[in-house]
């Protein structure tokens, strides 16, 4: 796909690699509705990108009717959409379970609300916008994309029963999704990012931080503008699709 014909809806746009994202793609000649739960961030963004291809609209993605509402939007600012960014996330870090001092005996660590806020966001609204805009894809004869932002925590990394889960189930429906796609002309990528730069971070401990950090073989944590470019390679190779690119400095390997 050529980036001036990209109509995408990017969710979590708010936010640090969403905003990047919405940047560079206007900035290819692309057409941008950005979405985030965060409404003053969304205009602070607005204001600082003054773009008439760029959109907003408020929404909690976890929930059906706000998805709606985003397509529903996209019809009426930019005609549509044919790409998608399934990009909002967030993290609720705990041990499965821990010791108590006192009594030495194990305990409940994750609870079920921090479990079910990770999967309802990270995963479920994923799923929500991927069978909205599919379905609204069909019969325009157009070619679509979705890109879902999985991360290398697919692999599992401690405290993040809930977060490794819901990564591994994004990066799982990219291969279901572009299996099932393909012949409505819509490919579907993943990008799964190492530890990258943005406000996510701010609630992992520095230690946590630093010994991630320790076990990147590049020695770093990655910039928004390196997970860019995985997002423009998915966006303009046609032949890509069911795959999860990783961009991650090695912390995999
Ligand atoms: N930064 C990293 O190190 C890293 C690594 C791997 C994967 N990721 C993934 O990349 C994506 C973007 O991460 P980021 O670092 O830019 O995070 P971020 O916290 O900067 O941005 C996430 C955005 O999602 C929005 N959001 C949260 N819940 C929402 C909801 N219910 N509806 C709509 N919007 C909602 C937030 O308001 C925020 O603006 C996430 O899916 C994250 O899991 C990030």
């Amino acid at each position: 796909m050529l980036l001036p014909n990209v109509r995408a809806i990017v969710t979590g746009a708010a936010g640090g690699l969403g905003s990047t994202f919405c940047r560079r793609l206007l900035e290819n000649g692309a057409s941008v509705l950005a979405v985030d739960v965060n409404s003053a961030r969304l205009e602070q963004l607005k204001e600082g990108l003054k773009s008439s291809k760029f959109h907003v609209q408020t929404a909690d993605i976890s929930k059906e009717d706000s998805v709606r509402s985003i397509f529903e939007a996209a019809e009426k600012s930019m005609a549509g959409s044919n790409v998608l960014v399934n990009n909002a996330g967030i993290l609720r870090d705990k041990a499965l379970v821990k010791r108590d001092k006192s009594s030495g005996k194990g305990m409940h660590g994750m609870s079920k609300e921090e479990w079910d806020a990770v999967i309802s966001i990270n995963l479920t609204a994923p799923f929500l916008c991927a069978r909205e805009f599919a379905s609204r894809m069909i019969g325009s004869g157009q070619e679509g994309v979705i890109v879902n932002i999985s991360s290398s925590a697919r692999n599992g990394y401690v405290f993040q029963s809930n977060y490794s889960a819901a990564k591994a189930g994004l990066a799982a429906d990219t291969v279901v999704w572009a299996k099932e796609l393909a012949k409505h002309n819509i490919r579907v990528g993943a990008i799964a990012p190492g530890v990258v730069h943005t406000q996510i971070l701010d609630s992992v401990p520095k230690n946590l931080l630093d010994e991630l950090i320790a076990k990147v073989p590049l020695g770093r944590l990655g910039q928004e503008d390196e997970v860019w470019q995985g997002l423009k390679f998915i966006l303009e190779c046609n032949y890509f699709t069911g795959r999860v690119v990783e961009i991650d400095g090695g912390i995999t390997l």
